[in-house]
């Protein structure tokens, strides 16, 4: 199977490529070789790879930023996906696409399920939902899983900003009123394998796509809060030696507004698909294994 994933050098692109390795001849793609923002490019693009499978791990995520790029987050987190997802159809292939739980607002007091209607409280969760809504329509067979607070030890995320403020600084603030799910990027990256594998066991993976296809939320198990999150990597490695205070997001202003929950129910893709994430503390425990 020719697959082609875009966003190769982000967090979850890195994650994937070792692990798709086994499963076809993978084209890995960063910016320098594809400009997302550019429509025609990317139509050219697929056409000249051709691929069956595309693996959509690329995305305007500089949640701030967005408020003041909102035209470029909506070319890279809107429009492009469901170029992909076009080219993809035409070539007679599938689209794995993903999503965010910042699609939500935060203000429902359980954990969103698929069924529940986005409200996005910024420019970034905004064009993330655009985006999936033009995936769906263009009715190639495609998986959009939504997930949250991604974390790993490449890139830049929360995790690895702890990780150096803990041992630069004496003191460190972090928000104790937003809820959600860390999520370990190996972890969602072997759980995209196994659907993929899934589908070539059972002859087409194309077919396989078609049949699952739709909205699915996948996590890491458990929630906690931003400040609990810091507080048990903290535990863990002896170097952070910095306190930690926790505060309410209003003493911590952003350009974008976060949603207070971010928790979402994965119980959709563990019924029909049967993947289940660890609990968010042992990938952690897991994650940090990897560090000197
Ligand atoms: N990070 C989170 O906490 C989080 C939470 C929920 C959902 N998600 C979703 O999970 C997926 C993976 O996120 P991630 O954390 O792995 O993101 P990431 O580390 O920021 O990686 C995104 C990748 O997309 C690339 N990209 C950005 N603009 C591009 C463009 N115009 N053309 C081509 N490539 C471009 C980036 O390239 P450069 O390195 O050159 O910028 C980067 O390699 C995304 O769909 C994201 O929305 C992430």
């Amino acid at each position: 199977m020719d697959i082609l994933l875009m966003g190769a050098q982000g967090q979850l692109g890195l994650a994937l490529q070792p692990l798709l390795a086994g499963l076809g001849t993978v084209h890995a793609v960063g910016r320098r070789e594809l400009d997302l923002s550019d429509a025609p490019a990317i139509r050219q693009y697929v056409q000249q790879w051709r691929p069956q499978l595309i693996i959509n791990a690329a995305a305007y995520t500089a949640v701030d930023r967005a408020e003041s790029e909102p035209q470029l987050a909506q070319a890279i987190n809107g429009i492009a996906p469901g170029v992909l997802a076009e080219e993809a159809g035409h070539l007679g292939g599938a689209l794995i696409h993903f999503s965010t739980d910042y699609v939500f607002d935060g203000m429902l007091n359980r954990p969103y399920v698929e069924t529940d209607e986005p409200h996005p409280l910024g420019v970034y969760g905004k064009s993330k939902w655009l985006g999936e809504r033009a995936v769906q329509a263009t009715g190639t067979p495609a998986v959009i899983l939504r997930t949250s607070w991604v974390y790993g030890l490449e890139g830049s995320n929360f995790l690895k900003t702890m990780l150096r403020l803990g041992q630069e600084r004496d003191h460190v603030r972090v928000v104790n009123d937003q809820w959600g799910a860390p999520t370990w990027t190996h972890s969602l990256a072997q759980a995209t394998v196994t659907m993929i594998r899934h589908g070539i066991e059972q002859g087409n993976c194309v077919q396989y796509m078609q049949q699952h296809q739709g909205l699915y939320h996948l996590t890491n198990s458990g929630a906690t809060t931003w400040y609990e999150f810091a507080r048990t990597l903290f535990a863990l490695r002896p170097e952070c030696t910095a306190t930690l205070t926790a505060i309410p997001s209003s003493e911590y202003p952003t350009p974008a507004q976060r949603p207070s929950n971010s928790r979402l129910d994965n119980r959709k893709i563990a019924q029909q698909l049967g993947i289940v994430l660890p609990h968010w503390k042992d990938d952690l425990q897991e994650c940090l294994r990897e560090l000197p």
